[in-house]
């Protein structure tokens, strides 16, 4: 049998380009190079589409010197990328499916999803809506209230109306949800741009911080919170991991300690009841199907201290993936190795393909019901 060629991509315009380029090699590592061809795809922060055989190594040195810069072909349904050559001629390579191993903007958020749509290629992981809901606090949020999974109570506005009338905002703020509440982009991740703001003299500096990173701001009340994650892997029937917990160092969860001198610990399976466990799965499974999941996410919870109330704070459409990162490890602890979870996702991609390509309109009376 012949291999399948896979292009991880990897890098890209945002933000987590290095933990992008660490995902990626953790998972060509992990590859089994009997089954895969494997084409790894850097792009740079300016855009560029690089190949090579050692392109991971040298995009973590930032040593773009010998990498072939390449195309999608969007000619649709020809799976190729194409090698332009100085001297005007060019080589195609192959592809049979993508594999995005990009997180944030330009990445996870349905922009490169929607340009192998257009060329109609194989991907794995979420499509063009899930990604985009996935990647919008203030959709996700909106979706999910409609559908009855409860969310933080919450107030969005853009930056018209902040500058149009920000005592308002701030009269609004301090009633509807009371300090101290948290401000956020609304298309963001890594905690970028995110305050937590506790006297009303703070306010007004933290919404225009968060307006420098994005137009619309989500501004959610601040509780005293555990932080519960679930990872899902699957197309319509998708599965629930074991729940793990973030234990989060300083005062919240935020970028330095994610990525710069993380002083927060995982927990995997959480010291949490069965029952709780189960909850947490279902509606991290609701959420995913409501968004149109595909592929994987890992569906972040809030746990109310207070209350016990469960609250989905947001879908990750591709989660951190080393493989020391939360998605593995819950996974792992389900009893799936690193290893067999990209093969899963592989296969996924496949059949999400396959099924768009029969083109049928189908009605399923025992699906899944939203409303
Ligand atoms: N409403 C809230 N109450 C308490 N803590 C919060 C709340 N919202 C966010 N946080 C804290 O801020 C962190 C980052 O917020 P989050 O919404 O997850 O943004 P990001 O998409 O950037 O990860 C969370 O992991 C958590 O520690
Ligand atoms: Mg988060």
């Amino acid at each position: 049998m012949s291999k399948t060629r896979v292009a991880v991509v990897f890098g890209g315009r945002s933000g987590e380009h290095e933990v992008s380029v660490v995902s990626a090699k953790n998972i060509i590592e992990a590859m089994d190079k009997n089954k895969y061809e494997i084409i790894p795809i850097g792009i740079t922060k300016d855009g560029k589409w690089l190949t090579g055989e050692k392109a991971i190594e040298q995009f973590q040195n930032n040593d773009y010197s010998g990498l072939e810069e390449v195309t999608l072909n969007t000619k649709s349904g020809s799976k190729e990328l194409i090698n332009l050559k100085s001297d005007g001629t060019y080589e195609k390579l192959e592809v049979d499916i993508f594999f995005p191993a990009l997180h944030g903007p330009f990445g996870e958020d349905g922009t490169i999803q929607g340009l192998f749509e257009m060329a109609n290629v194989p991907y794995t992981g979420c499509g063009v809506l899930a990604s985009s809901v996935g990647m919008d606090k203030l959709t996700t949020k909106a979706l999910l209230d409609e559908a009855g999974i409860p969310v933080i109570p919450y107030l969005g506005f853009n930056k018209h109306a902040w500058d149009q009338n920000a005592d308002e905002v701030v009269h609004r703020v301090l009633t509807e949800l009371e300090l101290p509440v948290f401000i956020k982009p609304s298309n963001m991740g890594s905690s970028v741009g995110v305050s937590k703001v506790k006297k009303k003299d703070e306010l007004k500096k933290a919404i225009e911080f968060a307006l420098e990173f994005d137009h619309r701001i989500l501004v959610e009340k601040a509780l005293n919170i555990r932080e519960l994650e679930c990872s899902i892997l699957g197309n319509d029937e998708p599965k629930a991991s074991r729940v793990g917990e973030v234990i989060v160092g300083g005062e919240f969860y935020d970028y330095k300690d994610k990525y710069v001198d993380g002083k927060s610990t995982t927990k995997v399976p959480a010291d949490i009841n069965p029952q709780l466990e189960k909850t947490i799965q279902a509606q991290c499974i609701k959420a995913y199907k409501l968004i149109d999941g595909a592929g994987l996410s890992r569906c972040d919870t809030f746990l109310d201290k207070a209350t016990g109330e469960i609250y989905i704070n947001e879908i990750n459409t591709f989660p951190g993936f080393t493989s020391i990162s939360m998605y593995p490890k819950m996974f792992e602890a389900s009893g799936i190795k690193y290893a067999d979870l990209i093969d899963e996702i592989i296969k996924f991609g496949f059949e999400k393909y396959e099924q768009k390509q029969l083109k049928k309109v189908s009605f399923d009376e025992a699906g899944d019901w939203f409303k």
